[in-house]
């Protein structure tokens, strides 16, 4: 198995605190990592550190061979880097798959006009995610 992210000797301190202290850690292509340590440990800052909302005082993030470390976020989760966050704030009015759907990208049926233009290929694709979000169900 080869490595799909590195994260080699990160640091990042906010003010006097030391949040990152040279990290390392490889993640392994089709792996389940989990990270784990006590409140303040740092796991937050890593995870923002990794999907580029915050900038490292310094040290590389290398993902499929691309370094991340001054990419912004955008272009990290187009990189295919997707995240969710501690405080989750979902859309209550929603379902579960509805909020889970949201986090496709590049849905036809995002823009309006697609929706009256070419129903069928809105249609189609949300059929797609709709099985994908099945199939993550039953891992
Ligand atoms: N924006 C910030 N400004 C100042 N200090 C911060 C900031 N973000 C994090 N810290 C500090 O950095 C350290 C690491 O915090 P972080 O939130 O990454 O920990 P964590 O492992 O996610 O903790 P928890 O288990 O409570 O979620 C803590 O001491 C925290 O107070
Ligand atoms: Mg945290």
């Amino acid at each position: 198995m080869d490595q799909v992210l590195s994260i080699i000797n990160v640091n990042k301190k906010f003010d006097g605190t030391v949040a990152l202290d040279n990290f390392s850690l490889e993640i392994l292509r089709d792996s389940i990592t989990g990270i784990i340590g006590p409140n303040g440990a740092g796991k937050t800052t890593l995870f923002n550190a990794i999907t580029g909302f915050l900038s490292l005082d310094s040290g590389k993030i290398i993902y499929n061979s691309k370094n991340l470390s001054r990419m912004p976020s955008c272009k990290i989760a187009r990189a295919g880097i997707a995240r969710t966050f501690q405080q989750l704030r979902l859309i209550t009015r929603m379902t579960v798959q509805d909020n889970i759907l949201l986090s496709f990208q590049n849905q036809a049926g995002e823009q309006l006009k697609n929706t009256f233009l070419f129903p069928g290929r809105v249609k189609n694709q949300e059929e797609k995610t709709k099985g994908i979000y099945g199939t993550l169900l039953s891992l």
